[in-house]
């Protein structure tokens, strides 16, 4: 960067996050009849003003006669003012301070309010241009100093043109009288400024955009306080992903584009080339040729549980890290399995479809408390438990099954076999994963082990239950309801038809995969997820990522983060500390984790380093991936 440059910056929606006209409106209007009216006609007249709508000083005029501000109110407003920074301002405090000499605030705002801003973030007083009040002998404020420049058209043109500046003027700024400096010729860039608004009259003259001052710092290769501008993470997300999702993205920073729909093969390799995050629910397929055209991609992400419909070892072995929401609808097939457990045990689907036939059955005959039932729950994972702490709450006595160990909740009995579990139980309820090995878990063998009269539920897998010998002992009455929500083949669209040979019998619930379907679902859903995908940027940490060794990472404050991803051979991290110790570097922290195919290292390190120290880890052999965070 050249020692020339020089930057020009606006103060209202730029430097902090709001129009400090109208928080002075809402302080000094706290208590008018009119308050709200006034309130808009304030934020009315900025607006015309900041997109060139009508003349600044009749604004200004018609501003501060409705607002009837008083001096005692100033204070308030430099408070307010000063929490209401904008962020990237806020930490790349260091700008201010390194570069003092060189920033000018110019602003058709008031001195009153912006000196006491802005000279506490390292701002030179006599480098603040700007409108001030005049107060009558009580103090109510009445108009403002009309000489000044700033309160007449092409006023920054004319304060820019009276310091003469020698070098490269840079403005920052958010509406049009920032950009009439650039147009006049008096500055050479305008950079128009969205954190806080975006007004389209002004971005369409803008040199650039930048969305944060980190994205300005970042145009001009200086030092940042983050390693990366958010605003230049692209997320692409399909399949109507919940709204919630696409706001906290934004509110991250990142760039975010939505699709209603899914893409196909062909459209998502085109797609995906310069996207950073890629968020797709259950139909869109991520290929290994999707992967290979990705050149930027970071996360793959699921909205929903399962991960099948990504290719994990593409991903991984591209340094790709997958994450999930493998819990967010557990409560949702828990309640489902819950109410099917009650409806079938007092025979409740019969009995609801004969009155719409007219036909009024009054009788106790088939109907059961589930209270002292005994339920034995086959795979005791996220909602195998939860529903084991469920039914306890109903009175239910709950046994259950699963092939790895697992902690009792509340008075629950582990059986130590299947047979055993199925041979003691009232109420069988499936709620294993879906691995291959789980085909056709529950068939003849399993069915005679299971007492006369149970009923059975899966809300797990279709394939993990031999459909015809359920319907078999349906029919034979050994199984008086059951509730299946899960099929071995499920139409693809709602369009289509559903084939079962289950279709048709008493006192079974069916219903179409709509176990964990629920909008508390997909909100929770749309907030854990983003979650996962912002720790991992910010910090490195791969806690639950489905084909990334988990890391669990502590914070990390006055340290530089180098994330390491390589492939999984011996002596990669001694090659690691050998450049480290090669640059002299004082580590903070390490942290390795590995799996079957990549090995994830994590080194904090102090500050100040070498810059061709990146260069030589990136230079390691076998790295996929090398990333530097702070
Ligand atoms: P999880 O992975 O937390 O739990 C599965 C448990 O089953 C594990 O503890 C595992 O060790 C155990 N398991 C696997 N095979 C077994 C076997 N042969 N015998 C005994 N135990 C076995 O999974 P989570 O979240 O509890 O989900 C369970 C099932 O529910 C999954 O199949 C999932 O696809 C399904 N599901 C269905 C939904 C629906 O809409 N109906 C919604 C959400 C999940």
């Amino acid at each position: 960067m050249s020692q020339n440059k020089y930057f020009v910056i606006d103060f209202d929606s730029t430097f902090t996050q709001v129009e400090a006209l109208d928080i002075l409106g809402e302080i000094a209007l706290k208590n008018h009849p009119e308050r709200e009216k006034r309130l808009k006609q304030i934020k009315d007249l900025t607006d015309k003003g900041m997109e060139g709508g009508i003349s600044l000083r009749e604004s200004i005029i018609e501003r501060i006669s409705i607002l009837e501000a008083h001096k005692s109110h100033i204070s308030e407003l430099i408070e307010r003012l000063t929490d209401k920074i904008s962020k990237s301002f806020k930490r790349n405090i260091e700008f201010f301070e390194t570069n003092r000499d060189k920033i000018y605030i110019v602003s058709n705002g008031f001195k009153d309010f912006i000196v006491p801003v802005v000279t506490p973030m390292g701002v030179k007083e006599d480098h603040v241009f700007a409108n001030t009040f005049e107060y009558d002998s009580s103090g109510n404020i009445t108009g403002f100093d009309s000489t000044n420049v700033l309160s007449s058209n092409q006023g920054k043109v004319k304060v820019l043109q009276e310091l003469g500046i020698e070098g490269d003027i840079y403005v920052i700024g958010d509406g049009y009288t920032d950009f009439e400096i650039k147009k006049s010729g008096v500055a050479n860039k305008f950079y128009a400024f969205t954190e806080n608004v975006e007004r389209g009259s002004v971005l369409e003259e803008a040199d650039h955009i930048t969305p944060s001052l980190d994205e300005f710092l970042y145009l001009n290769k200086m030092n940042k306080a983050i390693s990366y501008p958010k605003n230049r993470i692209k997320v692409l997300l399909l399949e109507n992903i919940h709204p919630r999702a696409v706001e906290i993205m934004k509110e991250e920073g990142y760039q975010v584009e939505v699709y209603a729909g899914g893409l196909d093969e062909d459209e998502l390799c085109e797609k995906i080339k310069d996207v950073s995050i890629l968020g797709i629910r259950s139909k869109t397929q991520v290929t290994r040729k999707v992967i290979e055209h990705a050149k930027r991609l970071i996360s793959v992400d699921a909205f929903c549980i399962g991960t099948n419909q990504i290719d994990l070892q593409a991903c991984v072995e591209k340094g790709i890290a997958v994450f999930n929401a493998p819990f967010s609808n557990t409560r949702s097939v828990v309640e489902l399995a819950i109410s099917e457990i009650i409806m079938l045990m007092r025979n409740l689907p019969d009995k609801a479809s004969l009155m719409h036939q007219g036909i009024w059955n009054k009788s106790a005959g088939n109907s059961f408390e589930v209270r002292n039932k005994k339920l034995g729950i086959v795979g005791y994972g996220n909602i195998g438990a939860q529903l084991s702490v469920l039914a306890e709450a109903f009175g239910m006595e709950v046994y259950y099954y699963d092939i790895i160990e697992k902690l009792a909740l509340g008075n629950a009995k582990k059986c130590s076999s299947m047979e055993e579990l199925l041979n003691t139980v009232d109420i069988v309820s499936l709620h294993v994963d879906g691995r291959p090995e789980n085909l056709n878990m529950i068939g003849e063998r399993e069915f005679d082990w299971m007492k006369k009269g149970v009923v059975f539920l899966n809300l797990a897998r279709g394939h993990v239950v031999d459909v015809k010998a359920l319907r078999k002992n349906i029919e034979s009455g050994k199984i008086i309801g059951a509730g299946v929500d899960v099929f071995p083949e499920e139409p693809k669209t709602n369009q289509d038809e559903f084939v079962s040979e289950l279709r048709g019998l008493n006192n079974v619930i069916l219903t179409p995969h709509i176990g964990g379907s629920t909008l508390e679902a997909q909100v929770n859903i749309a907030e854990f997820v983003p979650g996962k995908i912002i720790e991992y940027i910010n910090t490195g940490s791969t806690f639950n990522s489905v084909n990334f060794p988990n890391l669990q990472l502590p914070a990390f404050e006055n340290a530089h983060r180098l994330i390491h991803i390589h492939k999984n051979v011996p002596g990669i991290l001694a090659n690691i500390n050998n450049v480290l110790a090669k640059h002299d570097i004082n580590i903070v922290g390490q942290y390795l984790k590995t799996n079957e195919s990549i090995g994830y290292v994590i080194t904090d390190i102090d500050k100040e380093y070498d810059k061709d120290l990146i260069g030589a880890l990136k230079d390691i052999e076998h790295t996929i991936r090398f990333r530097v965070l702070y």
